[in-house]
């Protein structure tokens, strides 16, 4: 180990400096220690989830129904609403949803910016094969029809270790800011938890910002800028002490072209060993999403709507017409409220990928892990150099997967954001998130998290 002074740490210092609001206190206590009680979670301590101060010595279901034993009718709700199964076909319902994220999902605290949903991201994020309508949950005032509430869940079946489940994940948990604190978040994931047990399916994957009852696993999110100018003058980007514009600019810049050789998009004929890959590479991690031939068509290659631009992948291609490795990420704007000369903010959050370079080898295998390490650098910085030229302005990477081997390296900047992933009903022992346990810095030294699924 180098000592704390060195050059270089202070150059990734200065990087993980480059976001203002992210900017870590190296006293901060460890990010999944509980805000409260377990009494204190009146709702959470009520649902089958692991106890915060709970040994956890068998993994499995904690409470086993059947599909009889559920409720039949929709829980009740105050006569003024009325549940709603949005209907992500029709333009209607999806404007809705589009405004009722827009205004009331997660915003930074001084409301500069917002997620920019587009009706591609969300054809994409809730109609993966197999979603069902039942799951697109919402509440609406009965005399106006608003959309006041949603909570989406879509098909996602894991493994934990060596077992494999049928789960949902469950996402975009959003209460209109005028009805909030008044228990409609607990009502809608009681209600979507009914209508996923109507189906026999017992169990969910979902993450949050919040500590929850009790955290599986706990990743750090990073990000490399790409555009720092525009990120300054967003006021998303600050300038580090002892810095200067042109010295930032200088430090983050990337080139034009891709470097990896046989690098091209994914095509459609690529599917199957897209698929293969992917199959192969998972048993790396504890965590993971199974995923069919069908799946990896939907949410690797973006399915049959090649226009929109939320999911890319690309793929390598050897002399034999081999493919060896892929990489994806996604691409979900924000837009930047009262900003003179700018209005939107490109952001690109890395996605699945698998490379043959790990495929088999163990992430405590020095050799390969290095090796690893070397091929994933080439892959990531590629798929950097795609999305500058498709003017993304920030690309976001978690801790999870393999991604301790390249965040420092490639310039990633480590946030204050942390995003912890929850099991509904299942009790599993946790799982490396890609954080030092102490210091909440990421894993060095070629350690890596075992968490192998990506939410969005
Ligand atoms: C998250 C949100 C739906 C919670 O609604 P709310 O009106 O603040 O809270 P409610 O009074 O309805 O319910 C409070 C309960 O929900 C729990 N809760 C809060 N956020 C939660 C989350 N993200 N996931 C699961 N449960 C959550 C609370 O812990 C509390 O339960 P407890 O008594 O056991 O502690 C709301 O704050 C919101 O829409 N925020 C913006 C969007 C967002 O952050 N979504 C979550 C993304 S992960």
């Amino acid at each position: 180990m180098s000592d704390g002074n060195s050059k270089e740490q202070q150059a990734k210092k200065s990087l993980a400096d480059l976001f203002k609001q992210m900017v870590v206190d190296e006293k901060e206590p460890s990010p999944a220690e509980p805000p409260k009680s377990m009494d204190e979670y009146k709702f959470w301590k009520t649902q089958p989830v692991p106890r915060f101060d709970e040994e956890i010595e068998k993994e499995g279901p904690i409470t086993i129904q059947t599909v009889d034993d559920v409720r039949k009718e929709p829980y009740p709700i105050h006569s003024s609403f009325e549940w709603v199964l949005l209907d992500l076909e029709s333009e209607h319902d999806l404007d809705q949803l589009h405004e009722l994220l827009y205004d009331h999902y997660v915003e930074d605290h001084d409301a500069v910016f917002r997620f920019a949903y587009s009706k591609d991201f969300f054809n994409w994020a809730l109609k993966p094969p197999g979603w069902k309508k039942e799951w697109h949950l919402g509440v609406r005032v009965k005399e106006t029809g608003k959309l006041v509430a949603f909570i989406g869940g879509v098909p996602g079946d894991l493994t934990i270790r060596n077992n494999d489940i049928k789960s949902v994940e469950i996402n975009f948990l959003c209460v209109h800011k005028q009805l909030r604190s008044k228990r409609l978040a607990p009502l809608l994931i009681k209600e979507i938890t009914r209508r996923v047990n109507l189906h026999n399916i017992w169990q969910a994957l979902y993450t949050s910002g919040t500590v929850l009852p009790k955290p599986l696993s706990t990743c750090r999110y990073g990000h490399r800028p790409l555009n720092w100018t525009k990120l300054y003058e967003c006021g998303f980007s600050s300038l580090p002490m002892g810095e200067t514009k042109a010295s930032m600019v200088a430090k983050t810049t990337i080139s034009n072209q891709t470097k990896t050789s046989g690098w091209r998009k994914m095509e459609e004929k690529d599917v199957e060993d897209v698929y293969k890959l992917y199959d192969a590479w998972k048993s790396r991690y504890e965590i993971t999403q199974i995923m069919t031939i069908e799946d990896i068509k939907h949410w690797i290659y973006g399915g049959d709507n090649q226009d929109g631009k939320v999911i890319h992948a690309y793929i390598v291609e050897d002399e034999n017409n081999k493919i060896t490795d892929f990489i994806s990420y996604y691409v979900l704007p924000f837009s930047v409220l009262e900003n003179p000369k700018h209005k939107e903010l490109g952001i690109a959050y890395l996605y699945y990928y698998a490379s043959e370079a790990g495929i088999g080898k163990s992430p405590n295998d020095a050799e390969s892990q290095e090796l690893l390490k070397k091929r994933l650098k080439s892959l990531v910085n590629d798929a950097m150099v795609e999305a500058k030229n498709q003017k993304i302005d920030v690309f976001n990477a978690l801790s999870s997967q393999d991604n301790t081997l390249f965040l420092d390296d490639l310039k990633f900047g480590a946030g204050d954001g942390f995003l912890h992933y929850y099991l509904f009903n299942y009790k599993a022992a946790h799982i490396s998130g890609g954080i030092d346990s102490k210091t909440n810095e990421f894993l060095d030294n070629n350690k890596v998290s075992s968490v192998g699924v990506v939410m969005l």
